[in-house]
């Protein structure tokens, strides 16, 4: 029952806004864990693609990294300043201001404690966090060259808003980044028809289904023992869920095929 109404509330934009605004800040106030710098699903690469050293240590967030690394070498970062938007706990933000160089990397968020952890927890001189929302962006017109955002735009309460926004801030000819979950073929294919008429062109377009699967699967021990250990009792059930740990609806999604999961390049006209 109290999946239904959860379901049926999802489908208004004030109940996105209000619901990931509650959850998020509480993830980011009461896990405070310095370990954990990622909340994306993770990617595991395809055999032809490099693979990041990273990749074959043991820690826990190595896919996660992998899926930024993955995103950011679509395009080159060298004299560029980058907006990343929801950059969470900063993990990607950080990996991609240390091992691309772009001139400025600003990350946001709207969850304040996720802005004031990351910008105790990552240091470096081309980097900040900064509080804001993807529908109301604190920058002027035009003055990024890459905006970069990794996994729950579907989360935000007008993704046409979203899309100006975006749109907005971009210098001309600057690239958008994006990954996306798309609960079923609907929700995919409304999101194409709002890049189309979004004033950019997309340029590439790539289904990453089976590489964010094969990260949750392959991370399965390591994610629910890091959780046992980690996460207070209370909030275990509702973080897995969350998170989209193995056996979550969101994995469950994925497998059936009714969830999609996919990557986006698109350049400003
Ligand atoms: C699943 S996490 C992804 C974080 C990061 N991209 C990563 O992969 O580690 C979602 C983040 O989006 C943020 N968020 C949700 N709605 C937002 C909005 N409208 N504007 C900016 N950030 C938002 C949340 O506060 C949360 O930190």
């Amino acid at each position: 029952m109290s999946n239904m109404l959860f379901r049926k509330l999802s489908r208004f934009g004030w109940f996105k806004r209000l619901n990931t605004k509650i959850s998020n800040e509480l993830l980011a106030k009461r896990i405070t864990s310095s370990e954990w710098t990622f909340m994306n699903h993770g990617y595991v690469p395809n055999k032809e693609e490099s693979v990041l050293s990273a990749l074959n240590d043991e820690s826990f967030d190595r896919y996660e990294l992998q899926m930024y690394h993955y995103l950011a070498s679509k395009v080159s970062f060298t004299g560029k300043l980058v907006l990343e938007i929801e950059s969470g706990r900063g993990g990607g933000a950080r990996h991609i201001a240390e091992t691309f160089k772009p001139v400025y990397y600003t990350g946001m968020d709207r969850a304040k404690h996720a802005v004031d952890f990351s910008n105790k927890t990552h240091s470096l001189d081309n980097l900040k966090f900064i509080q804001g929302s993807a529908e109301a962006i604190p920058l002027s017109d035009k003055c990024v060259d890459i905006v970069i955002d990794i996994e729950s735009c579907h989360n935000y309460g007008s993704i046409d808003t979203y899309l100006h926004e975006v749109w907005r801030v971009l210098n001309s000819g600057g690239y958008f980044l994006l990954t996306s979950y798309h609960s079923n073929n609907n929700e995919l294919s409304a999101i194409r028809q709002k890049l189309d008429k979004s004033g950019m062109v997309i340029l590439e377009e790539e289904n990453i289904t089976s590489n964010v699967l094969d990260a949750i699967d392959a991370n399965e021990k390591i994610t629910s023992r890091w959780i046992e250990d980690t996460i207070p009792t209370k909030l275990k059930k509702w973080f897995g869920e969350y998170t989209g740990a193995a056996g979550s609806q969101f994995h469950q999604n994925l497998k059936s095929g009714t969830g999609s999961y996919y990557r986006f390049l698109l350049r400003k006209k």
